[in-house]
Order: structure tokens, then C-alpha cells, then sequence
């Protein structure tokens, strides 16, 4: 019988490299996508020569519309269709909402919320006739807090995602389709390199940073059980456990003062950034 195949955006770096290795361990093949061709080429002979699985390598940019389409008729040139799929693909823009342009804001707007809903929609039929499926969504603890000054779509976006992934849940349910939105908080990756906070977020304290391992370990565990949001650490836990309690105002007042106090330099630094 041929291995369940997932397609993961964003393979290239960080938690996406990491879902692709979690993925593979647990005896998937692979479609890894991301705009760095030699990257996954790269991991996908690593992960070959590891875990024994095949990975097709579609080097696609999702921020532009013709993109979603075009890697799930690569997938399916191959003779292969799509059991699970892993919208991973992001990043932050560095500044605030007027100091950025349009075109980066819909460029951003495609990426993060436009690609994930068209890769959906296009491979759910699919699913849905063969009774079986996995979706990842990778959100964020931003979409469960309150928005902050500066990456201003940015936690909408991740709000976004983990309602669509709450109606993917429910509307899954009868085709054995498991629909998970993946809540990280600060994760070691290049993220805060391409957002430009790197310095700034080298201040936090070590234990609110997460590796890309320990968020594709919770990810894959938590769609496998089909859990609808799952929230990787005991820290973030507690964070946003808190945040559903507290009145908004207060919350908002919290995100101020945090937010603040770490631009100011006030907390302590965290244990060396990694990055894969
Ligand atoms: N790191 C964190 O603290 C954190 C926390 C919460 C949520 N997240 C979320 O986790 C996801 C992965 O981020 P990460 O931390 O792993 O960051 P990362 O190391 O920078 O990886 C981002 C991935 O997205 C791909 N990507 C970016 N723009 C793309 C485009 N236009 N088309 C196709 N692929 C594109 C990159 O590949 P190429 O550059 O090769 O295209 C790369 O593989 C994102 O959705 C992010 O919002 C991250």
C-alpha cells in the first residue's frame, strides 16, 4: 500500500523543516514547498536517506494568486494525491500598518490567509471522497491574544486562521478529516531575522522561547488527535488561558505594558537565539 503523502508550505526553514521531519518519522511522504528550491532539495535527501520516505520538491512563491493551483497540479502530475496538508508558510512585516506599503500588505494578505484557504479548498474534496485527512494550520498565540503595536495584520490574521480551522473541525468531522489550528509562541527560527526583531526579541526571558521541534511534535500529535486548536508549552498555556478570563481592557493593558518593557530593555535576555 503507497505511504499517506502531506504537502507542507513553507519547508524550507524552521517549523515547516521541523513538521517535514516529524511528518516523515512517522512514515508520511512528503511535498515540500517554499520558495528556496536547493534548501528543500537539500532536506528532502536528508530526510530520505533518515526516514526512508520520497519527497517531491515544488519551489513556489504563495504570495503570488496563480501559486496554491499550480503546487497541487505539480503533486498531482506525479501520480500523487494529497492525504494531509500543512499551511505553514509566513512571515512578519517589520514597523507599523502605514509604514509599509500596500503591495506588502496584500502580498502578506495572499500568503498568510489567501494560499492557506484556496490550498484547503482545493484539497478537501479530495479528502472528503476518500474519508480520510489531516490539516494543519499553523496560527499563532497572536491570534489568541490581543493585536499589539506594529505587525498590525499579523495577529488577525493568525485570529483568522484559528476560526477557520474551528469550522474546518466541525465540517471535517463526518469524512474523517482532522482539522488542527497550531498556536506557537516565540519559536528559535529565521522568522525574527526576516521580521527585523531579532534584537528585540532576544530580550525575552528564555522560557518563553519554544523550539521548532517541540512545536512540530505538539503540531502533529495534536491534528493526529484531532484536537482543534492546540497551544505547544505550558507558559503559553497559561498565557492564553489567562487571556480568555480577563476583561479585554485588562488584557490590552497587559499586551501594552509587556510590549513596552521589552522595547525599553526591561526584562531579562534570553538564553542564545537559535535558528535552523
Ligand atoms: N517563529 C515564531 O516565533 C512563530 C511564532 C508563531 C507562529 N509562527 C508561524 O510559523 C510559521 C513558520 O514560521 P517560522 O517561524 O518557521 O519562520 P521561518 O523560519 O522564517 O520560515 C518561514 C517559511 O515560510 C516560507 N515562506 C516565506 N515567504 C514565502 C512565500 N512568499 N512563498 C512561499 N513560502 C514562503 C519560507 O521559505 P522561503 O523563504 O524559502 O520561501 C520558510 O520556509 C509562520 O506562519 C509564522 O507566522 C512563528
Amino acid at each position: 500500500m503507497r505511504r499517506h503523502l502531506v504537502l507542507i508550505t513553507g519547508a524550507s526553514s524552521g517549523i515547516g523543516k521541523a513538521l517535514a521531519r516529524e511528518f516523515a518519522a512517522n512514515g508520511w511522504d512528503l511535498a515540500l514547498t517554499a520558495r528556496r528550491k536547493d534548501r528543500l532539495e537539500a532536506l528532502a535527501e536528508e530526510i530520505k536517506a533518515q526516514y526512508g520516505v520520497d519527497s517531491l520538491v515544488i519551489a513556489a512563491d504563495l504570495s503570488k494568486a496563480s501559486a496554491p493551483k499550480k503546487v497541487i497540479d505539480a503533486v498531482e502530475a506525479e501520480g500523487r494525491q494529497i492525504d494531509g496538508l500543512v499551511n505553514n508558510a509566513g512571515f512578519g512585516l517589520p514597523g507599523t500598518y502605514t509604514q509599509t506599503s500596500w503591495k506588502q500588505q496584500a502580498d502578506f494578505l495572499q500568503l498568510m490567509l489567501g494560499s492557506y484557504a484556496e490550498l484547503v479548498h482545493r484539497v478537501m474534496p479530495g479528502m472528503q471522497a476518500r474519508g480520510y485527512g489531516r490539516i494543519l494550520n499553523v496560527a499563532s498565540v497572536a491570534g489568541l491574544m490581543p493585536g499589539s503595536k506594529g505587525h498590525t495584520l499579523y495577529a488577525a490574521v493568525k485570529s483568522a486562521l484559528i476560526k477557520f480551522s474551528q469550522s474546518l473541525h466541525f465540517e471535517g468531522k463526518e469524512y474523517g478529516i482532522h482539522a488542527t489550528a497550531l498556536c506557537p509562541g516565540f519559536t528559535y527560527s529565521e522568522f525574527h531575522d526576516v521580521n527585523e526583531t531579532r534584537d528585540l526579541v532576544s530580550k525575552m526571558p528564555s522560557y518563553w522561547w519554544l523550539t521548532a521541534e517541540q512545536v512540530a511534535e505538539a503540531g502533529y500529535n495534536a491534528v493526529q488527535r484531532n484536537q482543534p486548536i492546540s497551544v505547544p508549552g505550558l507558559w503559553y498555556k497559561f498565557l492564553t488561558g489567562l487571556n480568555q478570563v480577563l476583561p479585554t481592557p485588562a488584557s490590552m493593558w497587559m499586551m501594552e505594558r509587556s510590549t513596552g518593557s521589552v522595547r525599553r530593555g526591561e526584562v531579562e535576555p534570553a538564553s542564545p537565539a537559535a535558528g535552523d
